[in-house]
């Protein structure tokens, strides 16, 4: 009681103390904020336990921060206005609960003065925030609500730090937040935001981090403004529909250059156009993210890219670019990530550098000939697409140095296009993995986390010959196999129907004869099927899964017959079997001994394939 006493007189002496020890008034109103919760993670009755000491000892109470810092303690309900009666509280911290319900921002922001940073993101907060915050003695700096369900119009105040990430909020981006010349981190992405960006946010000079992804911005963004933010090192404008040209010298991006702190630049899926070759990145020593991917840009890749060489992600995909690569992009010894389209790469073996590469995209890359030596390099190497290339030949023997790394862990988890291995192990190693940049499959899927990825084998529109392996079965992880569009021969070996998790199969387009397996019905999960343009014989299996295909799944092949088919089948034709060659048992026995050569499955099955595609 004393201490109270002492306290209460510390108070009203000095009330502008930083470090007040707390009263019976602000004691009072803590467990009234912690009651008025429907659970409150048993800080009630610790609090209370506490209850005769200063709440300064009370769990998540710092007096000399004046915070309450209530983290992730389970917390759910509504915040109570009380809180505001914490006239002395600086911070706020009450992320990662289940909170619900109106955030009391006036009320806190009206009675605690001193109030300067608010973290309620991670919760289930909604309703709209006032438009504009700003009052006299405005002292909030940090305000974090991501996360959140809040709608309406975005505040406009002069923060130092804000973000309204994943939210609901609509309408523009407020001109006002221009005038917030101390403003550094500026996030909104994932909302439903439309408009321009207004020209008076670029006259916030301090801006270090401007985010707004995927949002419904559009209009274009002024190349000459943006050359204001000098201290730019973070630009995410992804996922919207702005545009923007160059070459005019003070369009964007080419006015990126001056920004030469950027770390970041983050235009994907937009409709920004013009020479890329006019943007000259060799100022951007700092840059280490360059993703441009679907956007409209021409021209050649600039020589300069090749300068910034702490670039760690790269990805240029989906736009009009041609041309080749240099050879200088070895340059970029520090290239985690690295994805192109369209653009021809080196095809020179001598090519040394990217060892740090774990995701290459080199889809629609003009490849030819055999899977270039250089690849054979990339050590830690997770996923690689070589789709839609004209990759010809056998899957290269040093394809086995690469999976080297399944003897450590390491193990390539998702090559598409060479065979593709996974197991156990290795997914739940990557589990904890994020790319540099999210990863795309079909346009809207987004990927961040290898594990997430369906895993898929796509050797699909290449040049492959020889038999479809037996061991093709031993993949069960498989959702999509595509051997489409090759020159595979021989019979749909049974092990398929073993892939029980498969979705898509696709094996038209090859020299395929023999019958359809009755297993394939086996396979729940598929959606779909394409065995079309083959040489298959006899009847389609009835009353299953196969038979509910359409008419597309199986035509171009004149042997085939079913009820979908023009040509129906006839009583000598209701029974085809599939049976096992004599030679297709040699076979399986040379791979088993080689197999047991190598001892690990996963690299097995990659050399099982190399040799049947050879
Ligand atoms: C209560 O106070 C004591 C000492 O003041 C402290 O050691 C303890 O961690 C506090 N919290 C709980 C939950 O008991
Ligand atoms: C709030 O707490 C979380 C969890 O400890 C932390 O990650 C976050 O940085 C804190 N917020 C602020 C503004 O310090
Ligand atoms: C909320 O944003 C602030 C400012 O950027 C940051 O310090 C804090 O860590 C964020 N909170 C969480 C939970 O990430
Ligand atoms: C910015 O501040 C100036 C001066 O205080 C004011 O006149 C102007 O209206 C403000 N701009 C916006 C967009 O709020
Ligand atoms: C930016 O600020 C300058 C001076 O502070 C002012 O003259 C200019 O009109 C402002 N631009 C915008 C677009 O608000
Ligand atoms: C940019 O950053 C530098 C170094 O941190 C700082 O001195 C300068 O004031 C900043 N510029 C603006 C406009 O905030
Ligand atoms: C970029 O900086 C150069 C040299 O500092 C300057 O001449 C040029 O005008 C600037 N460009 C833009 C668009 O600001
Ligand atoms: C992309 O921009 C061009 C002009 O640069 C425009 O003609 C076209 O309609 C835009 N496309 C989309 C999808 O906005
Ligand atoms: C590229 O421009 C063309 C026409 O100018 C437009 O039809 C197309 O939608 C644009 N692409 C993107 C990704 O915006
Ligand atoms: C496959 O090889 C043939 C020649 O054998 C060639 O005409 C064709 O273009 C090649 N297809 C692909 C996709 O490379
Ligand atoms: C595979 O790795 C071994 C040992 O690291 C090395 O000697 C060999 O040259 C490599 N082969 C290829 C084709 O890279
Ligand atoms: C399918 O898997 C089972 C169990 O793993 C195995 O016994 C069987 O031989 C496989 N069938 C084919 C056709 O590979």
């Amino acid at each position: 009681m004393a201490f109270t006493g002492f306290a209460i007189t510390v108070l009203l002496l000095s009330l502008a103390s930083d470090a007040r020890p707390c009263s019976d008034h602000e004691k009072s109103s803590l467990l009234r904020f912690i009651t008025g919760l429907s659970l409150d993670g048993g800080l009630a009755m610790s609090w209370r336990r506490n209850g005769t000491a200063s709440c300064c000892s009370w769990e998540g109470i710092a007096c000399n921060g004046d915070e309450v810092s209530l983290p992730g303690r389970g917390l759910q309900g509504s915040i109570s206005p009380v809180l505001g009666d914490l006239t002395g509280l600086r911070r706020l911290n009450l992320s990662h609960n289940s909170l619900s319900g109106e955030l009391p921002l006036e009320r806190l922001l009206s009675s605690s003065r001193n109030l300067a940073v608010i973290d309620v993101s991670f919760n289930g907060l909604e309703g709209e925030l006032p438009y504009s915050v700003a009052s006299h003695g405005w002292t909030l700096q940090v305000l974090n609500i991501s996360s959140n369900l809040f709608t309406g119009e975005f505040p406009s105040a002069s923060f130092v730090m804000l973000d309204l990430s994943y939210n609901k909020f609509s309408g523009r981006i407020p001109a006002g937040l221009g005038n917030c010349s101390g403003l550094k981190v500026l996030k909104a992405g994932h909302n439903k935001l439309s408009g321009a960006l207004p020209d008076e946010l670029f006259n916030a000079s301090s801006l270090e981090y401007l985010s707004f992804p995927n949002n419904g911005l559009y209009g274009t963004l002024d190349g000459a403004s943006i050359t204001n933010l000098r201290n730019l090192s973070h630009l995410d404008l992804g996922g919207n529909q702005l545009n923007g040209k160059i070459p005019d010298t003070i369009e964007l991006p080419s006015a990126l250059s001056n920004c030469t702190n950027l770390v970041t630049i983050d235009l994907r899926n937009n409709n920004f156009s013009g020479e890329l070759a006019m943007v000259d990145f060799s100022t951007l020593i700092n840059l280490k993210t360059l993703d441009l991917l679907y956007n409209n840009f021409t021209g050649t890749v600039p020589e300069s890219i090749y300068s910034c060489s702490n670039l760690k992600a790269l990805r240029l995909s989906d736009n009009k670019l041609h041309g080749q690569l240099s050879p200088r992009i070895s340059n970029l010894k520090s290239l985690v990530f690295l994805n192109f389209k369209g653009e021809a790469m080196p095809q020179d073996e001598t090519i040394d550098g990217f060892q740090n590469l774990q995701f290459l995209s080199l889809s629609k890359c003009s490849l030819t000939g055999k899977i270039p030596l250089w690849l054979s390099k990339l050590k830690i190497l997770e996923i690689l697409f070589l789709e839609k290339n004209q990759l010809t030949g056998p899957i290269p023997a040093w394809i086995k140095n690469i999976s080297n790394n399944s003897l450590t862990g390491e193990i390539p988890t998702a090559l598409t296009t060479m065979p593709m291995l996974t197991s156990k192990k290795s997914t739940a190693r990557l589990q904890q993995r994020v790319y540099e940049l999210p990863i795309y499959v079909a346009h809207a899927l987004e990927y961040h986390i290898p594990t997430a990825f369906p895993v898929l084998l796509n050797l699909g529109r290449n040049n492959f010959t020889g038999l479809i392996p037996d061991k093709i079965g031993q993949l069960k992880t498989l959702v999509s196999l595509n051997l489409g569009s090759n020159k595979l021969t021989g019979e749909i070996p049974q092990s398929i129907c073993n892939l029980t998790n498969l979705q898509v199969l696709d094996l038209s387009g090859n020299d395929l004869t023999g019958g359809i397996p009755m297993g394939l019905n086996n396979l729940h999960f598929l959606s779909k099927f394409n065995i079309s343009n083959n040489d298959l014989e006899g009847p389609i299996p009835i009353n299953g899964q196969i038979s509910t295909f359409p008419s597309s799944s199986f035509d171009g092949n004149p042997k085939l017959c079913g009820p979908m088919l023009a040509h129906h089948c006839g009583p000598a034709e209701t029974t085809v079997f599939t049976e096992e060659t004599d030679e297709r048992v040699k076979k399986v026995m040379f791979l088993i001994a080689f197999g047991a050569f190598f001892g690990v499955g996963v690299m097995y099955d990659q050399l099982v394939l190399s040799r049947f595609f050879g």
